[in-house]
């Protein structure tokens, strides 16, 4: 496995490839790797001949009173778990590498599905994840990208100016990876405190009685109300419950596959997750 730190060095390793016309697979990552960002890699080895994997933390994605000063940088450690899961490529490149030393005058800002949810929380958010995803496509030049569902609306942004601009390539959705009890796998879990970490399955455990509720006929709005109570009796700050349709449009009765969306504070460790609820007439 290769690490480049420069985008003239990725090009140059990846320059072989492309001649020989070899399908190039993307997962871009911030790092701190965990199962979940594996199983990205994962299958990315399956569909893909050279595999490449981003790690940059991005700091236009970060809002001033969030977590970019503090966010876990474990280079080395991930290139070990990389190595093991058969990753070709590690790009690894500085903010000076990716942003120059120019100022930045061009932003990509996704309209809608940005007003809410995460959106509303983050401002400037998923513009920071448009621009910074864009440039490494645009550096990797992949046929294939891989994206967690966890963070199912971040996915449903790139998805979105993929079509809207036309990028060449296909993005892939990935489904979540769980720990044993349930709670889906972040690098953020690591800020948790032991006794947070007990609390933190609440929020899987309240998807899935939702999804029992849904089919025994509860409505909507009552199962919503009732996960927002399970979370705040445990000790959660509650971000937002919502119920979203598969393409993130507002839903206020389970007549079709709805998804369910949960941000959750536990002390100052923000959890998301979310779970799909089919149908089944
Ligand atoms: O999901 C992430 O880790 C980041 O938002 C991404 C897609 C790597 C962009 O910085």
């Amino acid at each position: 496995m290769k690490t480049e730190t420069t985008i003239q060095g990725l090009s140059a390793s990846l320059s072989p490839a492309r001649s020989a016309r070899k399908i190039i697979g993307f997962v871009p990552t911030m790092g701190n790797l965990h199962e979940g960002h594996l199983n990205l890699v994962r299958e990315a080895r399956k569909l893909c001949d050279v595999v490449v994997v981003s790690i940059f933390v991005n700091p236009i994605q970060f809002g001033p009173n969030e977590d970019f000063e503090n966010y876990p940088r474990t280079l080395e450690q991930d290139s070990r778990l990389l190595a093991d899961v058969g990753c070709d490529i590690v790009f690894a490149p500085t903010v000076e590498q990716m942003y120059g030393n120019k100022p930045r005058f061009t932003n990509i800002s996704v309209s809608d599905i940005t007003n809410d949810l995460c959106g509303l929380q983050r401002p400037g958010h998923f513009d920071g994840v448009a621009v910074v995803v864009t440039k490494l496509f645009n550096i990797v030049q992949p046929n294939f990208a891989f994206f967690g569902q966890k963070d199912y609306q971040q996915l449903a942004v790139i998805r979105q100016f993929v079509r809207d601009l036309n990028i060449p390539l296909e993005v892939i959705g990935v489904p979540i990876t769980r720990a044993e009890d349930g709670l889906a796998l972040s690098s953020r879990n690591g800020y948790l405190t032991e006794e947070q970490r007990k609390i933190a399955p609440t929020i899987f455990q309240s998807l899935k009685a939702a999804e029992q509720e849904l089919h025994n006929g509860v409505s909507l709005v009552e199962v919503l109300e009732n996960i927002k109570h399970t979370l705040t009796q445990v000790g959660f700050i509650v971000d937002y419950v919502e119920a979203r349709t598969p393409e993130l449009q507002k839903i206020e009765e389970f007549n079709q596959n709805v998804i369910l969306f949960i941000a959750a504070k536990l002390g100052t460790t923000r959890l998301i997750d979310n779970l799909q609820v089919k149908q089944t007439v």
